[in-house]
This record gives C-alpha cells, sequence and structure tokens, in this order.
C-alpha cells in the first residue's frame, strides 16, 4: 500500500521494509502490518490528541512520572510547553509499560522501537500466522473460558506485582494468539502504587474479564477475584505465582466502594456505547 506519511521516516530509516495494510483502527490509533526484513510487525501510530476520546482523563495521570521536575510543574499548568510534557508523557507510557511487562513475564508484545511517535511491536498471529482476532471475536468453549480466565487472573497479579493495572482491560484489547491470550493497548495503564483510582481501575479490568468468560461459564460470574487481588497486594502478600481462591468476604480497607460501582456501571455503559458504535458501523457497511 502507499505508504502513511506518519510512517514515512520509519521507513526512510530502515526500521520498516514495507507496509503491508490497516489494522483495524481503534479510538486512539491506527495500527499498520509492516514488514521489518523477514518479520511481520505490527505500527501502533497515536492519534493526534484531540481527535483521542477519553482516555487521557486525569484519572489516568496522577502518579506519572515525567522527565524532570520542570517537566512535571509545566504540566500541571496549562501553557503550551506543559501540553506538550503531557502529551509526550502520554505517548511513552505505552512503550514504558509493556517494557516493564515484557521483562516481568507478562503477556504482551515485545517492542521494537518507538519513533516519532509510532510504535513498532511484534505482531500477535493465529495459528494460521494472520494477525490475531480479539477476544471478542472469538467464541469459546466453558472449558476453554474458564482455562482463559484463569490465565487472564495470572497476568493481571503479574501486572500487579510489577507495579501497573492495565485500566482498560476487556475483550477488545486482549488477542487470542495461537498460544493463548495476549494483551495490548496500554497507553492508559497506570501506577499501583501512586494513583488513587489504582483500586477501582482493577476492580473494573477484572470484572470485565469475569463478564466476558461468564456468558460462556456462567459459574465464573459469582467469583470474586478482583477484591481478593486486591487485597492481598495491599497486605504486601501478592506474588506472580499466588494462588488465587476467586473468594472474598472482608471489606477493601482503601476502595470507596461506592466509588467502585460508580466506575464499573461507567465501564458498562461505555461498553454498550462501543457495542452500538460497533453495531452502526457494520449496518453502514
Ligand atoms: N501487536 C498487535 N498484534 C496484532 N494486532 C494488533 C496489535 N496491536 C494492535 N492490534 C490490532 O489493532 C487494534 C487497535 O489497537 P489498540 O492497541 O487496541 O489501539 P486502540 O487504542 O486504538 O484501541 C487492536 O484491536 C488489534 O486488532
Ligand atoms: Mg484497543
Amino acid at each position: 500500500m502507499k505508504i502513511p506519511a506518519r510512517l514515512q521516516v520509519l521507513c526512510d530509516d530502515g526500521l520498516i521494509d514495507e507496509v503491508i495494510g490497516q489494522l483495524m483502527s481503534g479510538k486512539e490509533a491506527q495500527v499498520y502490518m509492516v514488514r521489518c526484513g523477514e518479520v511481520l510487525r505490527c505500527a501502533k501510530v497515536y492519534k493526534e490528541a484531540d481527535k483521542r476520546s477519553f482516555r487521557q482523563a486525569t484519572q489516568y495521570r496522577e502518579g506519572r512520572k515525567f522527565r524532570n521536575s520542570r517537566s512535571e510543574r509545566a504540566a500541571g499548568k496549562r501553557s503550551r510547553f506543559g501540553q506538550q510534557e503531557l502529551e509526550q508523557a502520554w505517548l511513552n507510557a505505552e512503550v514504558e509499560a509493556l517494557k516493564r511487562l515484557g521483562r516481568a513475564g507478562v503477556r504482551v508484545p515485545a517492542t521494537h522501537g518507538f519513533v516519532d511517535g509510532v510504535l513498532l511491536m511484534d505482531m500477535v498471529c493465529d495459528a494460521e500466522g494472520d494477525p490475531a482476532p480479539r477476544l471478542n471475536d472469538v467464541s469459546v468453549s466453558p472449558e476453554e473460558a474458564r482455562l482463559y480466565h484463569a490465565q487472564m487472573m495470572t497476568e493481571v497479579v503479574k501486572m500487579l506485582c510489577a507495579g501497573l493495572v492495565h485500566g482498560d482491560l476487556s475483550e477488545f484489547n486482549v488477542l487470542m494468539s495461537a498460544r493463548g491470550p495476549v494483551i495490548i493497548d496500554l497507553p492508559q495503564a497506570v501506577s499501583a502504587s501512586g494513583n488513587n483510582q489504582a483500586a477501582s481501575l482493577l476492580l473494573r479490568d477484572v470484572e470485565n474479564m469475569t463478564r466476558y468468560f461468564g456468558r460462556f461459564a456462567p459459574e465464573l460470574r459469582s467469583t470474586q477475584y478482583g477484591p481478593e487481588i486486591w487485597h492481598l497486594y495491599e497486605k504486601g502478600v501478592l506474588k506472580p505465582d499466588t494462588v488465587l481462591s476467586g473468594r472474598f468476604e472482608g471489606r477493601l480497607d482503601n476502595a470507596d466502594v461506592s466509588e467502585v460501582l460508580r466506575v464499573i456501571e461507567d465501564a458498562r455503559a461505555e461498553y454498550e456505547r462501543e457495542q452500538a458504535r460497533r453495531q452502526a458501523a457494520l449496518d453502514d457497511a
């Protein structure tokens, strides 16, 4: 295909040999399938700040690291420099989260550079070598649903042990590779210890997974993995290989329950809007 303007520099620099086509365009980015030497990779091109939708909300930004204290002070003000610093911090967040999680053994695509606002990463593939479908696009048996749900709970624990909460985990941001689920789309990932919303976001992430797999294995719906995981994390005893029960009796100390319910409700409304938007796009096509 004709080389999109935003990928030209990477082609000129020899990082990309060929742009093969565009994958699904999401809310925040365009993702292209590209060839680098013999291998296929994905190039994720972030939309300009004003064309993105909801996720640059202050909710996610708290506890983020800036390049230096000057940047941090500027970001707090509404100056042009401040806005640029915020934008830079937002763009760097995904590549940094992917690297950190990759080192922690979380199932995320390996990155191969972040140049001019374009992230190069491994393409997640299905058994045929084609781009893997999203969880939302596959149907699974009850046994598979239980297995994948358990795997996702382990991934959530590993992310938390690495200090991060995904913050937008859903069936749209998990790809079904030939080797099981792989997590993508992390620009909004939040610091587990530095962000006051971390508990609510973690509970919502887990709730999204449980709701989705609960469609295929209804007994999952009565599990309490989210509160259990957060409780163990706060007590300082959560380890990447902690065995979970899915049960939780007590109360969470630091999570405001009404806030959590509100966040889950927001997520459900957002999910329904997204479904309606996708349906409308299908009807138009
Ligand atoms: N590493 C990857 N391998 C295969 N497909 C990918 C990869 N990254 C993104 N995609 C595809 O591109 C879509 C959008 O990417 P995503 O990171 O979720 O951005 P957005 O913020 O736009 O949702 C995904 O739903 C998926 O279909
Ligand atoms: Mg996405």
